[in-house]
């Protein structure tokens, strides 16, 4: 019977998808690097979601490890050249969680046209700021989206739906599923020259790093709003906070960040920055989604090499 471990809080249901295949599972979270590559070596198979860093180091002591399983889109947990070169297979879940993140995107645009957090705060504290709020409508502005792949398409349709003009980067989105999303397919440089608000949605790669550098930011509409729920180095941190001090950027909503968990960041306190807690993912729905689809495919591997 194979045996797997889940490494990360995944919902009962992935344990339960094991059991009935006839899987061998133990759940043991929390598990610090070192308690990790002491139990590894029994186990053919390992789900995760963020938490547990699937290192080298890792994979060296996992002489029975076949599958690693993301319950998630983002592999960057997960040393995947070292996997590779060990036979061990790595797989994510890339449609369980992606209509969740962009509805998190589009509260994240909302919140920043009306400066809902702020305007929040600030009601609570009794001050009843009605005049300092003012915000901008949605409407006929022009969204530029960076990737345009399973969550930049859901939000797409939902900014079309807004009324909103969308644009996207993308080099895989072909001119037919563009026309049916009703988007415009632009170069990089025409999207960041023409766009009100940005968003991305592009796995973090050496190629995409700092897509968002001082020198694509100088190149933005003044105003222009960002919008960054999906890995935190496409932005440079820096270079947009010294855009939002100078009113270039107006503002910026941020779901992740260069480093995390983020426990300090340069752009912390900033009244033009709206931020939560890398939270594209969670809902209850998107983390039963993801669950269930990692252990079933993680049982397909070790059961039938499918
Ligand atoms: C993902 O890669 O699936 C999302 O960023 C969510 C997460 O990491 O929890």
């Amino acid at each position: 019977m194979p045996k797997v471990l889940v490494s990360d809080k995944l919902s009962p249901t992935a344990v339960k998808i094991f059991s009935d295949r006839g899987i061998d599972v133990d759940v043991k979270t929390g598990l610090k690097p070192d308690e990790l590559m002491a139990i590894i070596g029994d186990y053919d198979g390992l789900a995760v979601r963020s938490e547990t860093k699937v290192t080298a180091a890792v994979l060296e002591k996992a002489t029975n490890l076949k599958v690693v399983g993301r319950a998630g889109i983002g592999v960057d947990n997960i040393d995947i050249p070292a996997a590779t070169q060990r036979g061990v297979v790595v797989m994510n879940t890339p449609y369980g969680n992606a209509i969740t993140t962009a509805e998190h995107t589009i509260a994240m645009m909302f919140s920043l046209a009306r400066q809902i957090p702020l305007a929040n705060a600030s009601t609570h504290a009794g001050k009843w700021e009605k005049n300092r709020f003012m915000g901008v409508e949605l409407f006929n502005k022009v969204l530029g989206l960076i990737g345009c792949g399973n969550i930049g398409s859901i939000v797409a349709e939902r900014a079309v739906a807004l009324r909103m003009r969308v644009i996207a980067f993308d080099p895989y989105l072909s001119p037919e599923r563009a026309l049916d999303l009703g988007v415009e397919k632009v170069e990089l440089d025409d999207l960041i020259a023409r766009a009100d608000f940005i968003t991305l949605h592009t796995p973090l790669t050496e190629k995409t790093r700092g897509i968002l550098n001082a020198d694509a930011i100088a190149r933005m509409k003044k105003g222009v709003r960002l919008i960054n729920c999906a890995r935190g180095g496409l932005i440079d941190e820096a270079a947009l906070k010294a855009a939002l001090e100078s009113g270039h950027v107006a503002g910026a909503a941020l779901d992740v960040f260069t480093a995390e968990p983020a426990k300090e960041n340069i752009l912390f306190g900033m009244d033009n920055v709206v931020c939560t807690p890398h939270l594209g993912a969670s809902t209850s729905e998107a983390q039963e989604n993801v669950a269930l689809q990692v252990a079933d495919q993680i049982s397909d591997y070790l059961l039938t090499g499918a």
